[in-house]
């Protein structure tokens, strides 16, 4: 599955493995300046088949919502161009612990954009890709270097680059390692990457805080997105059998519904598909669970376990996705856990080991072994997340039918 170009390239790779990268939330310009010059980007292919995609493009804008964001023209446009997804949620407020949640499947209590760093015995997309060597990669627009793990960058002045949006960095699991940290790349490695056709089979693509709202507007981000996205829909290497999502961290109020405006295009969308909407109730652990049942690939055991499938997977899988009465589902706050600023509880949930989850692919090793004979934290089964013991997120009904019996459920009871 590697090609001799790819071996060549992590050899090289090797010989700078032991490069100097500072780890520290504040490191000095000529740190900075120093890891730059001996950290090289790593950028490894692979080519495995996928139900439904070969590639996935994950890509998140800023704080807004649903109706702000449908209302630009840019946006609403691109959207036609595929499926649009009206029932897409976020998981909490602020930014951080959503892109921390689309990476490991759980917000382990944040509820703040401070520098944090999880432990090493927490699992993330990444373990689930290395089982079947699926190439994977971030690309964070202004980035200094691969694998920067400072708070920002630059240093001073307009935001451009930040931590909090950087999804696999927050883990501990990624950055101990020798290799992976520099697999988080910026959009000068991406642009290099997609004309050398080494472009990984996941990407998680951060703008920085102009592109992507936070600093700006709607408008702005619509704008950049047009600009991005349009060239790279029409180059066959980037989009033939690709799947492309484009959505956002979290609303922009945080007392409305958390609910966000999302949309998939690429070439791996059937044409009768081009144009349409999807109403299943799906939240950012769906995209982990779509990955999962795609590639054949076990679960984090965590909330990504009970998400729905992004329709066009389930249909192929045969999975039946939750209906979720949305009509009281706010899914914007987080529940106490060892990173919370405002409601601090010392415990590192423990995620499911054993039993079935919606992408049909068991629990991934790494997580059975570390976890074994644990008793699960949370109800990792729900299609919602939920903790019934502060009350978050309790009280959403949901059902389905399956082989002809209705099966339904209540959040929390
Ligand atoms: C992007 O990263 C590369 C290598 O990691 C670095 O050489 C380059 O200067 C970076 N580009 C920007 C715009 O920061
Ligand atoms: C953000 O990226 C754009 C290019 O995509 C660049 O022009 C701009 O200088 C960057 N930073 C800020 C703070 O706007
Ligand atoms: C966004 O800001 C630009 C100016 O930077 C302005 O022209 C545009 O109308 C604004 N859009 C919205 C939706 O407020
Ligand atoms: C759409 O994006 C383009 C840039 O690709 C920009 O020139 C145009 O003004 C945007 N349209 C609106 C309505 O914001
Ligand atoms: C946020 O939503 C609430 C409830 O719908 C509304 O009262 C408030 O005006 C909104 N705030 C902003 C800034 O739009
Ligand atoms: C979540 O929304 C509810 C209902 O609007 C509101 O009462 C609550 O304050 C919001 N939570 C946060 C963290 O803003
Ligand atoms: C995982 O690491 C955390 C932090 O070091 C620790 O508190 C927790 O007990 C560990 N969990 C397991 C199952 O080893
Ligand atoms: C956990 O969630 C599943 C799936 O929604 C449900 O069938 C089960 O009753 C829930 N278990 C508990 C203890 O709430
Ligand atoms: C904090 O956690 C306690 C239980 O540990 C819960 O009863 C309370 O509602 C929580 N408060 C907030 C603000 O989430």
């Amino acid at each position: 599955m590697f090609t001799k170009h790819t071996l060549l390239a992590f050899v090289g790779a090797l010989a700078l493995a032991a490069a100097k990268t500072t780890t520290e939330e504040t490191p000095t310009q000529a740190e900075i300046d120093a890891a730059r010059a001996t950290t090289l980007p790593y950028s490894p292919v692979s080519n495995v088949k996928g139900l439904v995609f070969d590639r996935f493009v994950d890509i998140w804008l800023e704080n807004t919502d649903y109706e702000t964001a449908a209302s630009d023209e840019n946006l609403s446009k691109l959207a036609k161009e595929g499926i649009l997804l009206t029932n897409y949620f976020a998981i909490t407020h602020p930014s951080e612990p959503n892109y921390c949640a689309s990476a490991g499947g759980d917000t382990f209590g944040m509820d703040s954009d401070d520098f944090l760093q999880i432990p090493a015995n927490v699992s993330t997309i990444a373990d689930l890709f290395d089982t079947k060597h699926i190439a994977w990669g971030e690309y964070q627009e202004d980035l200094p270097y691969a694998g920067y793990q400072g708070m920002r960058y630059p240093l001073t002045g307009a935001n451009e680059y930040v931590r909090k949006h950087n999804p696999l960095v927050l883990y501990d699991s990624v950055t101990n390692d020798a290799v992976r940290p520099r697999q988080i790349k910026n959009f000068t490695t991406f642009y290099e990457d997609l004309e050398h056709h080494r472009l990984p089979q996941h990407m998680f693509i951060t703008p920085n805080m102009t592109n992507d709202a936070h600093d700006t507007n709607i408008t702005v981000a619509g704008a950049w997105t047009k600009r991005f996205l349009s060239p790279l829909l029409k180059n066959e290497y980037f989009s033939k059998d690709s799947l492309i999502l484009l959505t956002f961290d979290e609303s922009g109020n945080y007392t409305v519904p958390n609910r966000v405006f999302s949309f998939l295009v690429g070439g791996a969308i059937p044409s009768h598909l081009k144009g349409t909407t999807d109403d299943t109730f799906y939240t950012h652990y769906s995209i982990i669970a779509s990955l999962s049942a795609n590639w054949g690939l076990p679960s984090l055991g965590r909330w990504d376990c009970g998400a729905n499938l992004l329709d066009l997977v389930a249909e192929k899988t045969g999975y039946v996705n939750w209906e979720v009465d949305t009509s009281n589902a706010y899914i914007n706050e987080t529940y106490p856990g060892p990173l919370s600023d405002d409601n601090y509880s010392s415990k590192w949930a423990v995620p499911l080991t054993t039993g079935e989850c919606s992408a049909g692919h068991g629990i991934v090793k790494v997580v059975k072994k570390t976890y074994d004979g644990l008793k699960p934290t949370y109800n990792y089964t729900s299609p919602v997340p939920y903790d019934a013991t502060t009350g978050n997120n309790v009280g959403i009904k949901y059902h389905r039918t399956l082989h002809g019996k209705k099966e339904s459920g209540v959040t929390g009871q």
